[in-house]
Order: C-alpha cells, then structure tokens, then sequence
C-alpha cells in the first residue's frame, strides 16, 4: 500500500474518532441537563403537593374554655419550659395538643408550620413536609420570667390555631 492511501486512512481514522468522542460528549451534557430538569420538576410537584394540601387558613379558638373539646384539645399547642442550661438557655417544647391528645402527622393530615413569638416579636417559623414528625419541636432561647410566648400553628385540614403561656 501507498504511504499516500495510509496517511488518507490515518486521517479518516483520526476524524471518525474526534466525530465519535464530540457526538458522546453532547450526550453526556444533554444527560446531566435532563436530570437537572427532573431534580427542578419534583421539587416543583412536591411544594404543589404541599400546597394543594393545605386547604384549611381559617383562625380557630377554643369556643368554651370550661369545656374544650377534644377537636380543640387536639389542635392547641402545648407550650413547656425547661430549666436554663449554665449559659442561659432554655428548651421550650411545643407539642400539638394539649391535655394528652396527640395531633396527627401522616401525608394527608400534619402541623404544617409552627412560629414561636417572644414578647410579641417572631423568634422561630418552622415549615414542615406532609408526612414529618411535624406535631413536636423543640427551641432553644433565653427566656426569663414573666415573657410571653406564643406559639401559632397550622393544620393543614383544620385552620391555624394558638397558645399563649407567660414563663414562670
Ligand atoms: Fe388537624
């Protein structure tokens, strides 16, 4: 064979494997541009989920403070004050309700957020998936006696409930 037909061999060689590389390339980023779009699409049908979810932003009382019922009982945050640790700091455990009635916290029905307030101003909004062990947190704030704290919350299905304590 001619050195001339080599070196045309050679070269076709050469671009047949550029052209293979560049086509395995593109594939590799249109690849990784379609797991991007997915990543972006759940989160965007998991926060419309969320969303549809949330049918209830009504504000709810207790309509009777001598008989609460257990509908009342269950939605009421229950707000407790642990001892100051050495530099100050308390735990404040809310849980959702009150007098023993245990909130649920499944995929249909969870608290879906819950803001603590300390003397009137915003210490702590907490946002919750469906699904979570949504119905209990806990804050850590310096808190002395006589401050108010107030603790809003919301179901999901049954509107936006509230509790006030004064720290003791
Ligand atoms: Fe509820």
């Amino acid at each position: 064979m001619k050195k001339t037909n080599l070196l045309k061999i050679a070269r076709m060689l050469v671009m047949f494997i550029t052209v293979i590389s560049l086509s395995n390339c593109n594939e590799t980023q249109n690849n990784n541009e379609d797991k991007n779009i997915d990543t972006t699409s759940v989160k965007q049908e998991v926060k419309k989920t969320r969303e549809e979810l949330i049918v209830n932003r009504d504000t709810m009382h207790i309509a009777n403070t001598d008989s609460i019922t257990s509908f009342e009982n269950k939605h009421t945050p229950e707000i407790t004050v642990g001892n100051a640790d050495e530099k100050g700091f308390s735990k404040i455990i809310v849980k959702v309700g009150s007098n023993d009635i245990v909130h649920p916290s499944t995929d249909e029905h969870w608290i879906d957020f819950m803001t603590l307030y300390i003397d009137g101003k915003e210490f702590k909004h907490i946002e919750n998936e469906a699904g979570e062990g949504s119905n209990q947190h806990e804050f850590l704030a310096k808190v002395k006696a006589g401050q108010e704290l107030k603790v809003i919350i919301g179901c999901n299905l049954h509107g936006i409930w509230e509790n006030t304590i004064i720290v003791k």
